[in-house]
């Protein structure tokens, strides 16, 4: 086993690395640059049934802490994506596709579809996209989630994972985390999505810095770090069945290190992919190595979710 090999639902992959849904994986030009990097594996954007414009550009900022955005699911549609996973080379890594269908009914329909395509494609269900005005993240209804949860269960009938927004009260995390625990199928959870419905404003201009939504929208980087690590390491104690994907914050190996230390198996880089190019993943599996070696960690196996408290 290699320094830095990881593992998912019995699945092998070279590294613990890949994109967040939604950021260089809308295009298939994009998708194959990231099959080509150093990425343990990759995940396409999260699809809608029909192919979606998404919302009034600009739709994404950067600032000096991180990003907004609001890009409201702009997507090609899931035939797109799975024609991109029927054709993806599974033996070079692992695709993850992802879904976020605007009803239940859709997210049935285009998992049923990747089911039937038979591919080794692993689905993460999106139920905390932020940014689609007149739809609610589903992750905060928790009603609305149970129900979503038992129908692709019952379904899909393969294993599946959620991406989860994240979460800020005990009694939330206990409450998410008892629900999910119901569905055996929801093999893995992705912490977190983007914080939602934030506001940057610019000073010169005294202005918001996102067109959609009068400014607000979901924040990454720097900002989301303690909130995505708290998330990760609630949800990996509270699911001893489950395994924990970690996304938020993470631009070089010390962030990644911290989320597998919270428990997680595998690790989203979101903004920082954004701002920099696929090479990013060779540099953050450098930084990983270096900081293992110097601790004297033989394989991410023995560090993950060694996290201690005082
Ligand atoms: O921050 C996000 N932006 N999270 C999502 O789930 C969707 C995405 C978008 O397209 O707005």
């Amino acid at each position: 086993m290699s320094l830095l090999s990881a593992s998912l639902l019995g699945i092998k992959f070279a590294n613990p690395l890949l994109n967040a849904s939604g950021v260089h994986c809308r295009y298939t030009d994009e998708l194959d640059a990231l099959a080509a990097s150093a990425a343990g594996s990759l995940i396409t954007k999260s699809c809608t049934l029909l192919e979606r414009e998404g919302n009034p550009e600009p739709r994404y900022a950067a600032t000096a802490l991180g990003s907004i955005n609001s890009m409201g699911l702009p997507n090609q549609g899931y035939a797109y994506y799975l024609d991109y996973a029927r054709r993806h080379n599974y033996a070079t890594k692992p695709l993850f596709f992802s879904v976020a269908g605007l009803s239940l009914e859709d997210n049935l329909t285009m998992m049923a579809a990747v089911r039937d395509a038979y591919i080794p494609a692993i689905v993460e269900l999106n139920l905390s996209c932020p940014n689609v005005p007149g739809k609610p993240q589903i992750a905060y209804d928790f009603e609305a989630m149970d129900r979503m949860l038992a129908a692709v269960s019952a379904e899909y009938a393969l294993p599946f994972g959620v991406k989860m927004p994240p979460y800020f009260d005990i009694a939330h995390f206990d409450a998410a985390a008892a629900i999910l625990n119901k569905y055996p199928l929801v093999a893995f959870v992705t912490c977190i999505n983007s914080i939602g419905n934030a506001l940057v404003i610019d000073i010169e201009n005294e202005s918001v810095v996102i067109k959609p939504k009068d400014g607000f929208g979901g924040i990454g980087g720097d900002y989301v770090l303690p909130t995505a690590l708290a998330n990760v390491n609630a949800f990996y104690r509270r699911c001893p069945d489950k395994q924990v994907i970690g996304c938020g914050g993470v631009r070089s190996g010390e962030q990644v290190f911290m989320h597998l230390l919270a428990g997680a198996s595998l690790v989203q880089v979101g903004t920082a992919l954004h701002e920099d190019s696929p090479r990013i993943f060779a540099r953050l599996n450098r930084e990983l190595s270096a900081i293992m070696e110097r601790k004297g960690y033989r394989s991410i196996e023995a560090l993950r979710g060694k996290l201690k408290t005082l």
